[in-house]
């Protein structure tokens, strides 16, 4: 049932396939443009080398592109539509009229609109129940939110369907209770948008000037918290009513010309496309795109480590996606014990690499500890073992670095255990590609109680299944290279 039909397949639609695609989906592509398939193949590229290294877990394999010359040949199977064709509502309810014809009665069609609400689509199709405004922001294989707008017509059911595909591909859902004009996000960026146009018209600042008032400072801001939360700590200790009872009437003072909008003359089109090339002018769109894609996935990374905002939601994803990868969370989950474990199974992400183009060093070891991190896991090592007081921390490492590695290629780690007994806990990782040797790194913890911070025994429970697991291991012949020090003969 995983099959997806994109209808208009341009910045968005070609966005939609490819989230789709890198999330397991088949995915049928209906659009006239001749250019279409050239088009989506170059957002695809853009999307395989950022998407898959985001989270910490390996992504499905990719589904099936195809194109298809009709949109009935598209929607054949698909039991999601989305339709990301050009923003006029004639042409849009033109496609709704032919996927009223052809798509299955149970399949959901998405649409991309930034504008239009969905009564306005659903308005005389016999299928309006299965239709609501799927809207993403570009680039669609990265940026998880979709605002989900519905009405009165769509039963509880297909809006809960809708909300399942969508987290399933790993985005959110923000179900848009009542339908307005332009959703919630956009009407932001509207008002951003005019004031700017008004800044630049009125000699005030240029179009470099404005990004830069945004992107050193609330631009950054709102990534990790949004409005409200912002302002709620720009309240200080006194909080939201001090903030709102501080800068409240300002708000009455002619700061913004909101409703206002500037002219489109040819004179301030000029002007901000000349300004526009000045600033930019020196990037092709594509290799924008690339900086684009490299520095957000590099923020999204950051909250995941802080478990925040959109890295909180990468985070759940992964640990949806852990199963698929074959990733264990304890002991009695594991089939046969005799062989290294399974730790890690990843893609490299785009952060990781270097000057080099490669992994850089450091990175081998934060791989080799998210390794460290699944063991400990997987013998009750958990989140609430370790709040109850116990832990394992890194007494000492040694990495071998064997071969290179590049963004975007897929890593496992497989652990044995060398030593568990008492308070010490040795490990032997191996990081392959394939059946490609990339490093080996060993370990030696040693079990602290957080509260003293010294070395302690740890819990029976614990101790009891690492023991079990070191027995296990300790038929396996000991690893090449194990307890070699720096420059010994090979
Ligand atoms: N660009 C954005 O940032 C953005 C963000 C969110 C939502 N949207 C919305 O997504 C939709 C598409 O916008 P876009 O920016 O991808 O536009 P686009 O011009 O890049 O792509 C539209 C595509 O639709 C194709 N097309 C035209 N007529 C068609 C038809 N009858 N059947 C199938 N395909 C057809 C075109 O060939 C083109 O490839 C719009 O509704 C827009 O509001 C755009």
């Amino acid at each position: 049932m995983k099959t997806a039909a994109i209808i208009g397949g341009g910045v968005i639609g070609g966005g939609w396939a490819a989230r789709f695609l890198l999330n397991g989906w088949d995915v049928r592509v209906f659009d006239p443009d001749p250019e279409a398939e050239r088009k989506i193949g170059e957002v695809l590229s853009n999307a395989r080398r950022s998407l898959p290294g985001l989270g910490n877990v390996a992504l499905p394999a990719e589904g099936a592109l195809t194109f298809h010359a009709t949109i009935a040949e598209a929607v054949e199977g698909a039991a999601w539509v989305q339709e990301s064709v050009p923003e006029r509502l004639d042409l849009k309810q033109k496609v709704y009229a032919e996927l009223q014809q052809h798509c299955a009665e149970d399949a959901l069609i998405g649409s991309s609109t930034s504008g239009f609400k969905p009564s306005e689509l659903q308005e005389g199709r016999g299928n309006a129940s299965r239709i609501v405004v799927a809207h993403p922001f570009n680039p669609v294989y990265l940026l998880p939110l979709i605002e989900l707008v519905g009405t009165d017509v769509n039963p509880a059911d297909v809006i809960a369907r809708a909300k399942e595909i969508i987290s399933g591909i790993g985005m959110y859902p923000l179900h848009v209770r009542k339908e307005i004009d332009a959703h919630i996000a956009d009407r932001f960026l509207e008002a951003v948008w005019r004031e700017a146009l008004w800044l630049v018209k009125d000699g005030i600042a240029s179009t470099e000037e404005i990004d830069n008032a945004i992107r050193y400072g609330f631009g950054i801001r709102w990534a990790q918290m949004g409005l409200f939360e912002t302002y709620r700590v720009a309240g200080g200790e006194a909080g939201m009513k001090h903030f709102m009872a501080q800068f409240g009437p300002c708000l009455t003072a002619p700061w913004t010309k909101l409703m206002d909008v500037p002219e489109f003359t040819d004179e301030l089109v000029d002007l901000i496309a000349d300004q526009s090339d000045e600033q930019s002018g020196m990037h092709s769109i594509r290799e924008l795109e690339r900086i684009r894609d490299d520095n957000l996935v590099g923020m999204m990374r950051a909250m995941s480590a802080n478990d925040w905002g959109a890295g909180a939601l990468q985070n759940v994803q992964d640990k949806a996606r852990e199963g698929e990868a074959g990733l264990l969370n304890h002991i009695d989950q594991i089939g046969d014990l005799s062989k290294p474990v399974l730790t890690l199974n990843r893609t490299v992400p785009l952060d990781w690499t270097d000057y080099n183009g490669h992994m850089t060093e450091s990175r081998y070891l934060d791989a080799f500890a998210q390794s460290t991190d699944r063991l400990m896991l997987l013998i009750g090592c958990d989140a609430e073992y370790i709040a109850s007081g116990g832990s394992y921390f890194t007494a000492e490492t040694h990495i071998r670095h064997i071969d290179e590695v590049h963004a975007g290629h897929s890593i496992q780690v497989r652990t044995q255990v060398i030593l568990g007994a008492g308070k010490k806990m040795h490990l032997w990782h191996e990081m392959y590609e394939g059946d490609r040797l990339l490093a080996t790194g060993e370990h030696m913890l040693l079990h602290v109680d957080l509260a003293t911070r010294r070395s302690a025994p740890p819990a029976e429970h614990v101790e009891a299944a690492l023991v079990k697991l070191a027995t296990a291991h300790d038929a396996l012949p000991a690893p090449d290279g194990l307890g070699r020090a720096i420059g010994a003969p090979r």
